[in-house]
């Protein structure tokens, strides 16, 4: 079993180009073991002048926190996965709550943006997870499974290896509310099996599912010690360095 504990912040619509420069480098001066990987998933316009300032401290690596599901053509204001891939981007956020909630992504289009991203050699953080009135009724490993097979499960298993999988229930988006850690670890082992049944072993044992929603420096470690969770998506706590530094040190 290699696989990878990752500590990754979701900046969202968050940071002026300064005040980005100033998080990022913090976060990158702080040394991690090599088993760690650290992830800024950070506004497009912040990519390439970010990937300049961290390019020597290379532990760090950059996300965008979308992309198309085309490469190229008549449409104004997105970005593509072969731009992104252009620019040397290695990871790419897909399916955040906000956008499936927001700006409409079906399952469908999910599994559009996962082929192109994976085509363009993108690397992926797929993001699922259940609304409350869903959890309230019970029905919440149902759910993110259909999300896992609607949008994810017709990869190979050489391609589930470029895929991150972040559980993000969206009851504990941004509202404080955190999933426990025992009804993280439910969801995590759940998803762990459903890819055990699809694929085989090495690919389930392989693949880092991080647990996102409300994650700080005070419940981080606990939570990134249970055994199937390997680590967090981090949207709020990712802005304030130090609170980031310590979530990243709650894997020691
Ligand atoms: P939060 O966001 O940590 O602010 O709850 C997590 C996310 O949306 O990825």
């Amino acid at each position: 079993m290699n696989r990878k504990n990752i500590a990754a912040g979701n900046w969202k619509m968050n940071t002026t180009i300064d005040e980005g420069i100033a998080l990022a480098s913090r976060i990158s001066e702080f040394k991690r073991d090599l088993n760690n990987l650290v992830i800024l998933a950070v506004p497009f316009i912040h990519l390439t002048t970010l990937q300049k300032k961290i390019k020597s401290r290379s532990k760090v690596l950059l996300a965008a926190q979308n992309c198309h599901h085309k490469n190229s053509g008549a449409y104004t204001g997105e970005i593509s996965p072969t731009q992104l891939a252009s620019m040397k981007i290695p990871y790419v956020i897909i399916g955040h709550s906000e956008r499936r909630e927001h700006n409409n992504e079906t399952n469908d289009i999910l599994k559009l943006k996962v082929r192109a991203a994976l085509d363009a050699g993108l690397k992926i953080i797929f993001c699922c997870g259940e609304p409350l009135e869903i959890r309230r009724a019970s029905k919440h490993i149902l759910h993110v499974k259909n999300q896992l097979v609607e949008s994810l499960f017709e990869l190979s298993p050489s391609e589930m290896k470029n895929i991150v999988i972040a559980y993000e229930p969206i009851w504990a988006i941004g509202t404080g509310e955190t999933a426990s850690p025992q009804q993280a670890q439910e969801m995590h082992a759940a998803i762990r099996q459903m890819i055990l049944s699809k694929y085989n072993k090495r690919t389930s044992d392989n693949i880092s599912i991080l647990y996102g929603g409300s994650v700080k420096a005070s419940n981080a470690k606990e939570i990134f010690g249970q055994p199937d969770v390997d680590g967090g998506l981090v949207g709020g706590a990712s802005l304030n360095a130090d609170e980031f530094i310590q979530i990243i040190n709650g894997f020691e």
